[in-house]
């Protein structure tokens, strides 16, 4: 499976701060926004990443990112010349997908949580149609709402509904058959002129194909768009951090967790960072060799309790 981050678009809830940066380049208080999405894309497995920026904004992330090797991966870069939505990833993305399935996430969506990687994976392993997440909030009428039968299959998909039909909101993260290029080329723009996402869901919904993972307790996801949800982010992240000692989104940890890189390669990274926690982080999973509870996490024990 590849994956695709959109990180363009138009950032106007967060003006002025992105009149002239780009809003996934801005700190969730500690890393560059962009991280968090690829850190998860990372956790499913995926090596082959597009990003997909503005023609202003996109160069910055080539900077940032760059070939993807030092991570063992391999990123491409594609400009969006208009925000013309989120669909849109499919089609400008048809040749870096080839034959393969994919999976979208939002360049300003965090997900978190203790067995996010298992749901991430799970999800990776699609052979047909699509899978969405269903995350639960208090008040769903300010998201996309998805409505499921006992199975998980997606009844129904409103966006921003008065009366929601279940508490469940869609955060921004899909994975997708190969189909999706298609379907992304037959579907037309809504009244706000976009390709929107819920339109190729709704077309999945359609064939009886779109498969839902609710995300119930223990889960914390975060759309970082405005100030305050932003700042909820960076004071999230700060929390954890400090108080765990651990780091959200460390690429380099994910990477060597998935033996893409080597024991060498993360301290050669530390080395770089050294004059910061996350330097001393990369260190310190070394040094503790914490892949020796990776057999732990993986097994039956986090089964319980479920
Ligand atoms: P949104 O938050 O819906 O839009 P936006 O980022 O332009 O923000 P605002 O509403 O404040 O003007 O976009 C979700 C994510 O998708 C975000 O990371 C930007 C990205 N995006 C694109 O890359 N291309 C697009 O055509 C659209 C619509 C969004």
């Amino acid at each position: 499976m590849k994956g695709i981050i959109l990180a363009g678009g138009s950032a106007t809830r967060l003006y002025p701060v992105t009149l002239a940066v780009s809003k996934q380049m801005l700190p969730v208080y500690d890393k560059p926004m962009i991280y968090y999405p690829l850190s998860t894309l990372m956790m499913a497995g995926i090596k082959e990443v597009l990003i997909i920026s503005t023609p202003t904004h996109l160069p910055a992330f080539e900077n940032l990112l760059g070939s993807g090797a030092k991570l063992g991966m391999k990123f491409t870069y594609k400009i969006q010349e208009k925000p013309v939505g989120l669909a849109d990833a499919f089609i400008l993305g048809e040749d870096f997908i080839g034959d393969d399935n994919v999976a979208l996430i939002l360049g300003d969506n965090m997900i978190y949580g203790s067995r996010i990687e298992r749901v991430l994976k799970a999800a990776s392993h699609l052979k047909e149609g699509g899978i969405i997440f269903g995350y639960q909030v208090a008040d769903p009428t300010s998201y996309g709402v998805v409505e499921i039968d006992s199975e998980g299959k997606a009844l129904s998909i409103e966006e921003k509904p008065r009366v929601p039909k279940s508490n469940f909101a869609v955060p921004g993260i899909y994975f997708y058959d190969n189909t999706v290029i298609e379907i992304a080329k037959s579907i037309q723009p809504s009244e706000r002129g976009e390709l929107e996402i819920t339109d190729v869901n709704k077309v999945y919904m359609q064939q009886g194909k779109l498969q839902v993972i609710p995300l119930g307790n223990g889960y914390a996801w975060f759309d970082t768009g405005s100030p305050d949800r932003l700042s909820d982010a960076a004071d999230f992240v700060k929390a954890i951090e400090l108080r765990q000692g651990v780091q959200i989104a460390c690429l380099e940890e994910i990477a060597y967790h998935n033996e893409w890189i080597s024991k060498e390669q993360v301290l050669e990274e530390a080395e770089k960072y050294k004059k910061t926690e996350y330097g001393k982080y990369l260190k310190k999973i070394i040094e503790q060799d914490f892949k020796q509870y990776k057999a732990i996490y993986e097994s039956d024990l986090f089964d319980a309790g479920q």
